[in-house]
């Protein structure tokens, strides 16, 4: 399981950070518990890693075996919380090319912007290759996907007909309602389902994440495994809980005048899980004009650029490090009789003791610097961890957004941007937006 070290933290916190805030989370675990806090209809998350729909489960598993048999290629459509999980665990686990295991496609995300040219060279590039479609959109309606969808089953049509792309497109959404469902149903496509008790940025465990997992060749089972072991330890209510240690800490930090948490990695392949775990406390702590912002470095190679500023720019930043223990292989440092570089102090050193130095003496660095840090130890790069991981920081998540007063679990933000993108691409019933709009960028 996860361990958290705060002692290059407490320094920087009161005496009673914790103590002054147990009856709070524990009213906010009851909440999770029961379903009944602000957002309670979202939070169907909490119990997910063991009460799942089995039979669900185990067609997620048959889709990604048939998609592993028939396609050099999987393009997953979806956006926000409809994408970001998936591309966190296949990158932390896998490789840079996304093949994890052999006869695993390769995994490719489109319909998360609306880039031009990164479609149009998704488009070159699929073109000869045998390919299938993972369509995930909660609501069906998102602008982003629902192009990218469009395009993409046109070239799926147009290279196996209608029938054969119906065998390859698989529709990721609502159980009941929306224009992805109407469309999965009309065409026949095999449908999965966001739960209803599910938001986006807390469904990575349910065939949102799962189906694209699978099918990179990762062992989905040992995922649930890993998020149920942390789920059963995160639930006991306490002290000593690492969940409520580290919304306690945040929250804590944040009431003494931090508001930037950069979420520190040193592997890059943990630049998605990052970009996950931005979305996941971005959208659940940033509203009412409170919430510490989430920003991420990957280090060492940021310590080259960011690295000024996380040590002597605005006093506003805390770090939270995640460490993983063991590199999966072992690369030793030659020996040069030249020893021109002066580096033979290192010969026969593996890398990785070169990197826990430069991550210990990073870490001290910039607690000297004034910054809190907080380091989540995990253990290897591998399905379970990433479970563990997952489910802590949602968890953890969740907690934290109650210590703050906010609803984790809605995110109403989000609709001020569509409306005007809407208007100005001339969506019926949105005229009147439409010429205000006009008139002010035009001045
Ligand atoms: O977390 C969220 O709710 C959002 O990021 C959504 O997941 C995102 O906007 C995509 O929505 P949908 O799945 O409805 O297409």
């Amino acid at each position: 399981m996860l361990k958290l070290d705060l002692s290059n933290a407490t320094p920087f916190l009161p005496e009673d950070w914790l103590t002054s805030r147990l009856d709070a989370l524990e009213q906010a675990r009851t909440m999770l518990a029961e379903h009944n806090g602000p957002g309670g209809e979202f939070t169907g998350w909490v119990r997910l890693p063991v009460e799942y729909d089995r039979e669900e489960f185990a067609r997620i598993q048959a889709a990604a075996r048939k998609i592993r048999s028939d396609s050099q290629v999987l393009v997953v459509i979806g956006i926000g919380g409809s994408y970001l999980g998936a591309r966190a665990v296949i990158e932390l686990l896998g490789s840079a090319d996304h093949k994890l295991a052999p006869n695993a496609p390769e995994i490719f995300f489109a319909g998360n912007g609306l880039s031009t040219d990164a479609l149009a060279d998704l488009m070159d590039y699929v073109a000869d290759k045998d390919f299938s479609i993972n369509v995930i959109s909660k609501s069906g309606t998102t602008t982003e996907p629902a192009v990218a969808f469009r395009i993409f089953k046109a070239l799926l049509e147009e290279k196996y007909g209608k029938d054969g792309a119906r065998g390859r497109i698989y529709a990721t959404t609502d159980a009941h309602k929306g224009a992805l469902k109407g469309l999965a149903d009309a065409e026949g496509y095999e449908e999965f389902v966001v739960p209803d008790a599910v938001g986006g940025r807390y469904s990575v465990l349910t065939a949102v994440g799962l189906l694209p997992i699978a099918a990179a060749g990762i062992d989905i089972e040992d995922l649930m495994a890993g998020a149920a072991g942390a789920m059963e330890t995160l639930s006991w209510p306490g002290a000593d809980n690492i969940a409520w240690q580290y919304a306690a800490a945040r929250n804590a930090l944040c009431a003494a005048g931090k508001s930037i948490e950069l979420l520190v990695g040193y592997e890059p392949s943990f630049r998605f899980f990052a970009e996950w775990w931005k979305q996941l406390y971005g959208e659940s702590e940033g509203k009412e004009g409170k919430g510490l912002f989430p920003a991420s470095v990957e280090f060492t190679a940021d310590l080259h650029s960011m690295g000024q500023y996380i040590q002597q720019g605005q006093r506003i930043l805390l770090e939270t490090v995640v460490r993983f223990a063991k590199s999966r292989r072992e690369v030793l440092i030659p020996h040069d009789p030249d020893n021109v570089d002066g580096l033979n102090f290192l010969s026969g050193k593996p890398l990785q003791f070169v990197a826990e130095q430069a991550l210990r003496g990073t870490l001290l660095a910039h607690v000297d610097g004034g910054v809190p840090n907080l380091v989540l130890e995990a253990q290897g790069r591998d399905a379970k961890t990433a479970g563990e991981l997952i489910y802590f920081f949602e968890y953890a998540c969740g907690l934290s957004g109650y210590l703050l007063g906010v609803n984790p679990f809605d995110q109403p933000g989000v609709e001020a941007y569509k409306k005007n993108m809407f208007a100005l691409l001339g969506k019926p019933g949105y005229e009147d937006q439409r010429s205000a709009l006009e008139k002010r960028l035009n001045g």
